[in-house]
Order: C-alpha cells, then sequence, then structure tokens
C-alpha cells in the first residue's frame, strides 16, 4: 500500500515523465513504478489518478524504451502483461493443496448449528468470525516464488487444475510481483475468484447483440470461460478481474518466524491488501458471535446488488488460524469456513409454450413461455432463448420442467431442462419456416445462428427499428415508449423512422388516454431528441453490427453523416475496432437509396447530422490555453477540421514546435517537427485516437 509521501512523489513522478519525451533509459524503472501505481488506484481502489490518454502515453514510453532496450525487460514489467500469439492448449497441473468446496447455509438456524459444531471442534465457546462476500465467478490458484507471481490455475476436479498462467497476468488487478520476500516468504499459494464487473458484462453482451452473436449467460460463466480462452486479445476484451481471498500455503525462509499478520484471517487480508492485492478488506467484517454474524448477513443480503460484481452469499470464515488449524477438514470443506447463500435466484418452472419474435434486423427470436415464477423478487414468465442452436443445445421440450435463474441485473435465462421429470407427454419445438408477422420467407444464412425474414417492410421489423432508434441507448426519447410506438404505428400515424419527427399531434390528442399534459411532454422529448449527438443518431440507425461503441467510432471520423456515402470498406476498415463484417454493413447501408431518403427526411425534419466535436463553440472550454500543432499524415480527419475542433474548444493552433506548443499531434511518416518536440522534452506528443479522445 502507498502512504500519502508515496502518492504524491509518484503523481509528481508520473507527471514529469509525462513531460519527457521517453529516450532515456533511466526512465523505465520509474515508468514501471508510476504504471503499477496506477493500476493499483484504478483497478484496486477506484480511484483513477490519471487520465486514459496520459497512461497510455506513460505505457507506450515504457514499450518503445523496452524495445529499444529488450536486456532491460523484467518478467514483472507492466508491458509483460500484454501476451502475443495464441496460447497452446493448458496443461494440467497439480494444485500444493487440494482446493475444496464450501459447505452451505441458508438461514440463521443453519447457522447456529454450523456454530455449534464449531465451538466442538475448536473446544472453546469464544469464536471469533469474519465474514466477506462470497463472489460469483471461478476460482483461481495463484502461487508466487520469491515475490513473482509463476503460476495461475483454475480448479478443475480440485485436486488438478489447468495451468492458465498466460491469462492470469492479463487479469490488471494482479500484481505480477509483490514484496513477500520481505517478510521472509519464498513461495506462497493464494486462493481467489475471477469476476467481471457486471457493467463490463452488460456492454459485452450488447456488443456481441449488436453482431448477432448469443449473449453469454451471466459474469460467471463469462469468467471460467474467459479464463480458459486460448487467443489473449480475446482475454484482453473481457476485461477480467480478481479478488483473492484466502492464503492456503506457504514457505518460510528458514528460520523465519511466522509473520505477525499471518495469525488471522483478516489480518492475512489486510496485509495481502497493503502488498497490492485485491482482497474484499472493505466488504469485510470480524463478528464476537454467532448473532453478529447473523445480523450482518441479514443487513450484507438488501444491498448485494450494490457490488460492482456478482455476488451469491457470504462466506463466514474462523478468524484464528490457530483455531481453523485445530479444526481441520472434511475431504469436501473446511470446517472452519460456511458459505451462507443468498435467497435463490435460480427456480424451476414449466416451459409452456414458445413465441417467435421479429427483430428489427428480421432476426427471429424464440421466446419460451413459462409459468409465472418468482425469482429474486421478480415474476418471470417470458424468457428469451437467443435462437435454434440454443433450444437444440439445451433439448428443450414444451412442457419440459426447466431451471431458470435469474442473476441480479441480468436478464433471466433457462439453465436446462430437467429431462429426468419428463412424463412423456412433452412434445418437440418446431421452429417456424415463415415470418410469424408478415409470412415471408425465412432465411438462416451461412454460419450465422438465426433465421431471418427477409422482407424489410415486414411490420414487426419496422415497428422494432423505430423502437430502437427511440430507446434509451439511441435517441433517448423519453415517453415514446414501445407501447406508443406500437400504437401509433397500427393507427398509421407513425410509418417509418423519420415518421417520429411528423406524428400529427391534434391526432395523438383525439385518442384515448391521451391528454393535453402527456402529449406537451412527449412533443418536447422528441423535440429535444434533435440535438442528440451524432454517435447517438448513427446507433438509432439500427446498421447492423454497428453497436454504440462502433457508432462512436463512425461518429468522431466523419463530420457530416452523409460524408460515409464515399467511404469504401478499405476506410472504413482502417478504424479502430471496425472489422470487414461491420465495414462490408455499413457499405451496404450508405448504398441503399432508401437509407439515403431517409437520412434527408430526418435532415428536412431537424435533425443535425453534422458531428457537433466538429466546430461547434457551444462545446468549447475543455481545450482552454493548450496549444497544438499537427504534422504528418493524418488519416482520421482533415488537418484543417483538426484545427477548427481544437479552436472550438478554446485551444490554440501554433504554427511550429516551440517551447510554447503543448500538444503535437501525429499522422504517419511524421518527421523534423517530432524529432524536434522531441528534444525539446516538453511537448506532449499524441496519436490521432489519443487527440480525438482528449476532445471526447
Ligand atoms: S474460501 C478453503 N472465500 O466459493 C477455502 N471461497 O462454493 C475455501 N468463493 O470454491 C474457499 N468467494 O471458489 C472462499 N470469499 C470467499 C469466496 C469463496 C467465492 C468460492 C470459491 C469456492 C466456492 C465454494
Amino acid at each position: 500500500m502507498y502512504t500519502k509521501q508515496d502518492e504524491q512523489r509518484l503523481y509528481e513522478l508520473a507527471k514529469n515523465l509525462l513531460k519527457k519525451d521517453g529516450e532515456d533509459k533511466g526512465s523505465i524503472e520509474p515508468l514501471r513504478e508510476v504504471i503499477n501505481f496506477a493500476d493499483r488506484k484504478y483497478y484496486i481502489e477506484d480511484e483513477p489518478v490519471l487520465a486514459d490518454v496520459e497512461y497510455d502515453t506513460l505505457f507506450k514510453q515504457l514499450k518503445n524504451l523496452e524495445a529499444k532496450y529488450p536486456e532491460l525487460i523484467t518478467e514483472d514489467s507492466p508491458t509483460q502483461r500484454v501476451a502475443q500469439g495464441l496460447s497452446e492448449k493448458f496443461p494440467t497441473v497439480n494444485h500444493l493443496v487440494p482446493m475444496l468446496s464450501l459447505d452451505n447455509t441458508y438461514n440463521a438456524d443453519d447457522l447456529y448449528d454450523w456454530d455449534k459444531r464449531c465451538k466442538e471442534f475448536a473446544g472453546t465457546d469464544n469464536i471469533e468470525y469474519c465474514v466477506e462476500p462470497k463472489y460469483d465467478g471461478a476460482s483461481i490458484s495463484l502461487i508466487y516464488e520469491n515475490g513473482q507471481l509463476v503460476r495461475g490455475a483454475t480448479r478443475g476436479d480440485g485436486v488438478q487444475g489447468e495451468d492458465i498462467t498466460v491469462n492470469a497476468k492479463l487479469i490488471r488487478s494482479l500484481p505480477l510481483s509483490a514484496k513477500f520476500v520481505e517478510s521472509g516468504i519464498t513461495q506462497v499459494e493464494i486462493r481467489g475468484e475471477v469476476v467481471i464487473h457486471k457493467d463490463v458484462f452488460a456492454k459485452f453482451n450488447e456488443q456481441r447483440a449488436a453482431e448477432g452473436l448469443a449473449p453469454l449467460a451471466n459474469p460467471r460463466n463469462a469468467a471460467s470461460g474467459t479464463l480458459r480462452i486460448l487467443d489473449p486479445q480475446e482475454v484482453v476484451k473481457r476485461k477480467l478481474s480478481a479478488i483473492v481471498y484466502h492464503i492456503s500455503d506457504y514457505t518460510l525462509v528458514e528460520g523465519q518466524e511466522v509473520p505477525s499478520s499471518l495469525h488471522t484471517h483478516y489480518d492475512a487480508l489486510q496485509w495481502l491488501y497493503n502488498a497490492g492485492f485485491p482482497t474484499p478488506v472493505k466488504e469485510m467484517k470480524v463478528c464476537k458471535n454467532i448473532d453478529e454474524v447473523i445480523a450482518f448477513c441479514a443487513e450484507f443480503e438488501q444491498r448485494r446488488d450494490d457490488l460492482p460484481f456478482e455476488v451469491d452469499g457470504l462466506v463466514v470464515k474462523v478468524n484464528d488460524f490457530e483455531m481453523q488449524d485445530k479444526m481441520g477438514m472434511t475431504s469436501h470443506h473446511p470446517r472452519w469456513a460456511v458459505a451462507y447463500k443468498f435467497k435463490a435466484r435460480q427456480a424451476t418452472s414449466k416451459l409452456l409454450d414458445v413465441d417467435y419474435q421479429v427483430g428489427r434486423t428480421g432476426a427471429i427470436t424464440p421466446v419460451a413461455k413459462i409459468e409465472p415464477t418468482p425469482i429474486g423478487g421478480v415474476t418471470v414468465s417470458s424468457i428469451s432463448l437467443f435462437n435454434e442452436d440454443v433450444v437444440r443445445e439445451k433439448d428443450l421440450r414444451i412442457g419440459d420442467t426447466v431451471l431458470v435463474e435469474r442473476a441480479g441485473d441480468v436478464i433471466p435465462y433457462i439453465v436446462k431442462s430437467l429431462p429426468e421429470l419428463r412424463t412423456g407427454s412433452e412434445e418437440e419445438i418446431i421452429f417456424p419456416t415463415t415470418c410469424p408477422v408478415c409470412n415471408d420467407k425465412l432465411e438462416r444464412p451461412e454460419g450465422e445462428a438465426v433465421w431471418r425474414c427477409v422482407n424489410i417492410n415486414c411490420a414487426a421489423q419496422v415497428v422494432e427499428r423505430i423502437i430502437h432508434f427511440a430507446s434509451k441507448s439511441a435517441m433517448d426519447i423519453r415517453n415514446l415508449g414501445d407501447s406508443n410506438i406500437r400504437k401509433f404505428y397500427e393507427l398509421e400515424m407513425l410509418k417509418d423512422i423519420p415518421g417520429v419527427y411528423k406524428i400529427d399531434w391534434s391526432a395523438v390528442l383525439a385518442l384515448e388516454g391521451f391528454k393535453e399534459k402527456s402529449v406537451n411532454n412527449l412533443q418536447d422529448a422528441i423535440e429535444k431528441s434533435k440535438e442528440q449527438p451524432l454517435n447517438r443518431v448513427i446507433f438509432g440507425l439500427g446498421i447492423r453490427y454497428v453497436g454504440e461503441t462502433t457508432a462512436k467510432t463512425l461518429a468522431s471520423a466523419v463530420q457530416n453523416l452523409k460524408d460515409l456515402k464515399d467511404w469504401d470498406e478499405e476506410k472504413l476498415s482502417s478504424l479502430e475496432d471496425v472489422g470487414p463484417k461491420v465495414a462490408s454493413s455499413v457499405v451496404q447501408f450508405f448504398r441503399n437509396e432508401d437509407n439515403l431518403h431517409m437520412l434527408d427526411e430526418l435532415e428536412q425534419a431537424g435533425l443535425s447530422l453534422e458531428n457537433k466535436l466538429y466546430g461547434n463553440k457551444k462545446a468549447g472550454g475543455v481545450l482552454e490555453g493548450k496549444t497544438f500543432l499537427f504534422t504528418g499524415t493524418l488519416t482520421k480527419f482533415k488537418r484543417s477540421e483538426a484545427e477548427e475542433m481544437v479552436e472550438a474548444r478554446g485551444g490554440k493552433k501554433l504554427g511550429g514546435v516551440s517551447s510554447k506548443l503543448d500538444y503535437l499531434v501525429v499522422g504517419a511518416d511524421a518527421g523534423s517537427k517530432l524529432e524536434k518536440a522531441k528534444k525539446l522534452g516538453t511537448v506532449t506528443i499524441l496519436t490521432e485516437d489519443e487527440f480525438l479522445e482528449m476532445l471526447q
């Protein structure tokens, strides 16, 4: 852990390094120190100290220096987290100590019983307990030797797991090295849980949906699946986190006494936290007796959804290590720890029928209708089955008893059917061969998992496109919800996306249930949506494979949306995160006359297709007093546009490199200006992307 003085020193150091050109090999160690510090603040303490651009600049400096002086690369350098190439299949390894499971309790009575047994095994009535969250992820074992992370392994069958060291090193909240050696510890095995932040998981699934892929079921499956992915780039994308909660084994230098922090669980986790590990210190509570434990469990369960990770209960542990040793373990679980499981968010229900919904891209989604069942405080009656393959893989039949899970903020899903409960009267699920709404034919393109209705004028598709356009992540037109859109469409008051801006309000007022006030609100919301930035408009258009992130990329690459008419696949593919599939879909969209006509209509209705980042004086201010110069071949924007953007935000463009220059934005093949700026040492050098990020 860093003291206040350390923090101040490292912060100053970061600022000084940012001013440097990154040519001096003496900067290598300070850069590592600063990056490790920034990682700790960001990934463990959730208090970022550097802007993303600053962090990236320092990281790049370190990478460049290490490329220049490869003999100075160390295994625990932050750059070594970026694995290259594909991993081989993961070898099987033995755990130093078997990874046991936990016994479960579900209520206060269970906990009283467990407390009674603890007292018998411990031989005393005086037991202190430590309570912490039970993280719902994939368990991991980590071995550090002489302070260096040397192995990460999955749980496997508890005795043997898979060696996933390469992927463990990609988890930024786990330190690659820690100062155990100073405590006389030469080897230590630490247990923890690999998890995915709920919001990261939600974003990830959004992206999958935009790409026409079935979402991953829950953060737990996503974490355990990701640990076994062989492509490190894909692993990095999934942004895994980890929390460690147990030291299962350690070896001391001969003659060394057990460090004082290793006498109780609470102190041990505090010590690990100070040594750079993510541990549950902020969520843990030491309880004097089981009544305190029970009260804490009840209170914690109320706020289980407030944590950034999914938790499925709490773990109660005997705090004193000597007492733990005395109590020992069964072959299945330690006697000194128990899980207190929160109310189930799983339940069984009956699969009554399957409906087929038509999405805005014509995708047919099977939706299971189940007997309404309360799960975790919500009654669930319909559940998406995503596509035909999911239905087949799960071998679902109408009439089946199914196990349903609803994890936290995650949408409910069917875990599996319970074929052992079949009576023989269950029926096969037969997929439709024509569109359930317009009756046109369905196609399943090769390599895709979804069937699609081929008729782009299919009523269901049109309505869904309008719903998407008005939705929260797109134009965010409050009050224009699904039911209003459906109603207006049915009454032929709204027939397409531009129609949103042409609704006949006197006709709406005449409808039953529409009062003047609600109609005014609706009108205001629609009017206000005309101010939405271009990325939201692009996302709202529902171009296939263009999710929110890609929409932002496209928006920042153009001055006006219609510029994209002239972009070909190659130019589009040069943008970050735009692959061939997205590029081809964007090109198709802008080649279609109907779509271009729709853009004209939107413009006529008063919607701006301009990228407001360009030349919108109102946005100003963020670059107040900062000076910029552009050099080299720019590919993401024209030089004149870039200069306009700078000025719009209160910045100034300079004609040459001098001590007055703050930022030099470099494109390809930058020459003497870059050299001069580097020599000067006071200029921050930015790539085009970094520049665009600054504007956001
Ligand atoms: S202690 C011998 N603490 O729950 C130590 N486990 O259902 C046993 N888990 O396999 C583990 N959070 O993967 C412990 N705070 C926590 C935990 C935790 C999640 C997982 C762990 C274990 C499973 C048992």
